[in-house]
């Protein structure tokens, strides 16, 4: 048993009695670039992390699903038949939500309890829901006997935060979290939903530092970016029958039809088509190892975030800033659906230690607040096991 199973398995114990003999984990994601594109159809670049949400079960034959939150020290029980969404999501559907969407798929979940331990920090633009989706997923298939592929599973994760928690994600975090792979970023192409796993060079580490600012996608701003870019589309469709989505339009054609829109709907899908191309470009960079060319992505990912989409905030605007003056760093900017959360940093190997340190006091001399920064490493996707044998 690796050590973690034994960690949530004793917690299962201390929780329920007896043994745990089911234990599943995935990942939360950090994206490096390609940011509020995911429901344009078009590409982002994310990478499944060490930070995990690890849970654990045993089998229960009646028909009832009960689960404990570590993290809250709260339980929620349900009757599986009974599940339906409920109009007011709260944090019980992101725990019965997985079983709600394994149910619908034809998957058939005989009861379990089960010990949810989230090490994603929440609200934090790093997925904590996708982690704790995928692991449920793959572990309520597993249980039914039903070996799932990665996608399938992220797919359900994806249908159990879309139809049960009502939060209307694209398709980037739960492939991510499902699909991760070790020491790599995932280009996805969110239109066929196939990837390209692109390793990361080894001389670059990955930094997340968190502005002490909590989103949620749930909350109204995500949806209504949606409904802003919905109405340009209209235009967009009318003047050119032949784009679809905003993934395929280009800078010049919006730009000719930019008066038959509202500027805000102008300046989203500017960001929408101008992010899609520096995702594209920062693929190359990275397998380049270009850090230059990647670091102006990155900003210039962060300037669109924040002119064009408004999705940033001012703690995020400083952790750039302070970012991108300290030695050591090749880029930095907002991850996530922004409005708060974590930024991303790509950093000299060498250089981490101290871009750590200079960073957290940059913050805290700026602005008052502290900063958790964190190394963060690309890792692959959930993983379940028996245990017991
Ligand atoms: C959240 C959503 C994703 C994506 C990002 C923004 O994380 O869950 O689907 O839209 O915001 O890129």
């Amino acid at each position: 048993m690796a050590a973690w199973d034994e960690a949530v398995a004793l917690e299962f114990t201390n929780a329920f009695g007896g043994s745990a003999t089911w234990a599943a984990d995935a990942g939360g994601r950090v994206n490096l670039i390609g940011e509020h594109t995911d429901y344009h159809e078009g590409f982002v670049f994310p990478a499944a992390i060490d930070l995990r949400t690890r849970v654990a079960a045993r089998p229960r034959r009646d028909g009832v699903i009960r689960i404990r939150s570590l993290n809250l020290c709260e339980e929620v029980q349900a009757e599986l038949v009974h599940l339906s969404p409920s109009p007011m999501a709260d944090w019980r559907s992101y725990l019965l939500g997985p079983f709600w969407a394994l149910r619908e798929a034809g998957i058939q979940v005989a009861g379990a309890d089960v010990v949810v331990q989230g090490g994603v920090p929440f609200g934090g633009g790093l997925s904590s829901s996708a982690a704790v989706e995928v692991a449920l997923v793959a572990l309520g298939a597993a249980m039914a006997g039903r070996e799932l592929e990665s996608l399938e599973v992220a797919r359900l994760a994806r249908r159990a935060e879309n139809g049960y928690c009502k939060v209307p994600c694209g398709a980037m975090d739960q492939i991510a979290s499902a699909c991760g792979r070790e020491g790599h970023a995932i280009l996805l192409d969110c239109r066929t939903l196939t990837f390209e796993a692109v390793p990361i060079p080894s001389e670059w580490v990955l930094v997340v530092a968190d502005s002490g600012v909590r989103h949620a996608v749930a909350g109204p701003e995500y949806a209504n970016r949606q409904r802003e870019c919905a109405e340009g589309m209209a235009t967009v469709r009318a003047a050119f029958p032949d784009v679809r989505m905003a993934r395929d339009l280009t800078i010049e054609r919006l730009e000719a039809i930019k008066s038959g829109m509202t500027d805000i709907s102008f300046r989203r899908l500017r960001h929408a088509v101008t992010e899609n191309a520096r995702c594209l470009a920062a693929r190359d960079a990275l397998v380049r190892g270009d850090g230059t060319t990647l670091g102006c992505l990155l900003s210039g990912s962060h300037e669109s975030l924040a002119a064009d989409y408004e999705v940033s905030c001012p703690e995020l605007d400083v952790l750039v800033q302070a970012a991108t003056g300290i030695s050591g760093c090749i880029g930095a900017r907002l991850t996530g659906a922004g409005f708060g959360g974590n930024t991303v940093n790509v950093v000299e190997a060498d250089r981490t230690e101290a871009f750590c340190e200079d960073l957290a006091r940059a913050y805290m001399d700026r602005t008052g607040r502290a900063t958790t920064v964190r190394v963060v490493r690309p890792a692959g996707g959930f993983s379940v096991v028996r245990l017991e044998g």
